[in-house]
């Protein structure tokens, strides 16, 4: 099984080190080759996803991806930035179903910025679209105005598209990921102002007939962002567009106080996949050992049961998190009053010895 690891900028290469710690404790045929992407490819190679970096992605069977970008990068041409690497990788290898869930872990509980009662229990499931909507919809640019309310000056311009196949194969993937759990689909749109959300909400609708044992509803984006902070636990699985999807998703996953604790998993129609954590590069800490691990090696653990078919393994790295997390151990961002502050390092050597101490009882 070969694996990409691509660890990216900032706290990337700190987190990713201790997901493939982790992985090789399992004593799986893993085979894992390292490149630059992002920031740092940009400047090893002058491009942030470079041709080798590609290359390897599309080979592998999996690809465990750290994080990208950089302030420093804001001032390059949008081609060149960071952003193009993980946006190019989604478009190249077809990971059209992006999978975020949102899980509030028992002893989090006041991690989070609502009452614990709120998200107590929490596990909810934002399915996102990934290589459609405006994110990637031609034609965009910058030209001068013709109509609206001053032609003749200078305007930018994106297309927000969605086109039949691209909705039902996503109602599908979030259908079926609501078989495995609480058979309720939440698909969010703004069908009362646009064309393509009404389009959206009509083949979702119409894909819904192949899954009678599920509940689908309907709900505007807003009122959606609205009900995520008043009683989340009423969600279950959500599907959404692109770009409602990377907005709802950081609001969902804030509701467990714990972005640092959050993987995803974005699949392409054979679940060949990347796995990355929900969070970002975060330049601010980057260097300094504190980060939290924790996302990406739940990541890796995704990746061993939906791509690499490991289902065991993956189990054997959920449940030593859940024991590290119960020894106390927690990185800056998770700890409280009564809890053991540990490095980044320290937290990724705790979820190898909870594995190594496992071994055989699993
Ligand atoms: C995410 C990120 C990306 C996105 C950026 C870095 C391009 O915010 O994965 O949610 O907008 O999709
Ligand atoms: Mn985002």
């Amino acid at each position: 099984m070969k694996i990409a690891v691509l660890p990216g900028d900032g706290i990337g290469t700190e987190i990713v080190a201790e997901a493939v710690k982790v992985l090789n404790v399992l004593e799986l045929p893993l085979e894992m080759e390292t490149a630059p992407v992002g920031g740092a490819a940009y400047e090893a190679a002058g491009h942030p996803l470079p041709e080798a970096t590609l290359k390897l992605a599309l080979q592998a069977d999996a690809v465990l991806f750290g994080a990208v970008g950089d302030w420093k990068y804001d001032k390059l041409e949008r081609a060149l930035r960071p952003e193009q690497a993980i946006l190019g990788l989604r478009k190249a290898l077809g990971l059209f179903a992006n999978f975020r869930p949102a899980i509030c872990y028992e002893q989090l509980t006041h991690a989070s910025s609502l009452k614990p009662e709120l998200v107590a229990g929490l596990d909810i499931l934002i399915i996102r679209e990934l290589t459609g909507d405006i994110y990637f919809g031609q034609p965009r640019g910058r030209r001068t105005a013709v109509d609206g309310h001053f032609p003749g000056s200078e305007e930018a311009f994106d297309t927000m598209r969605y086109s039949r196949p691209e909705i039902e194969r996503i109602a599908h993937v979030a259908f079926q990921a609501a078989r495995k759990r609480n058979r309720k689909v939440t698909s969010v749109d703004k069908a009362n102002v646009l064309e393509t959300f009404q389009f959206w909400k009509d083949v979702v609708t119409e894909v819904h007939r192949d899954y009678p044992d599920v509940e689908l509803e309907h709900m505007y984006v807003d009122n959606a962002a609205m009900q995520l902070v008043k009683a989340p636990k009423k969600f279950d699985v959500v599907v959404t567009g692109n770009m409602f999807g990377d907005i709802l998703s950081d609001e969902a996953a804030m509701l467990t106080g714990s972005i640092g604790m959050l993987p995803s998993a974005s699949l392409d129609k054979n679940n060949k996949g990347l796995y990355e954590p929900s969070h970002g590069s975060a330049p601010d800490i980057a260097g300094k050992g504190i980060a939290n691990p924790l996302a990406t090696i739940l990541s890796a653990a995704m990746m061993l049961k939906f791509s690499l078919n490991q289902p065991e393994a993956a189990a054997r790295i959920e449940s030593a998190v859940q024991s590290v997390l119960a020894q106390g151990l927690r990185t800056a961002d998770i700890w409280s009053e009564g809890t053991q502050k540990v490095s980044t390092r320290e937290m990724g050597d705790a979820v190898v010895a909870a594995i190594a101490s496992s071994k055989g009882t699993t």
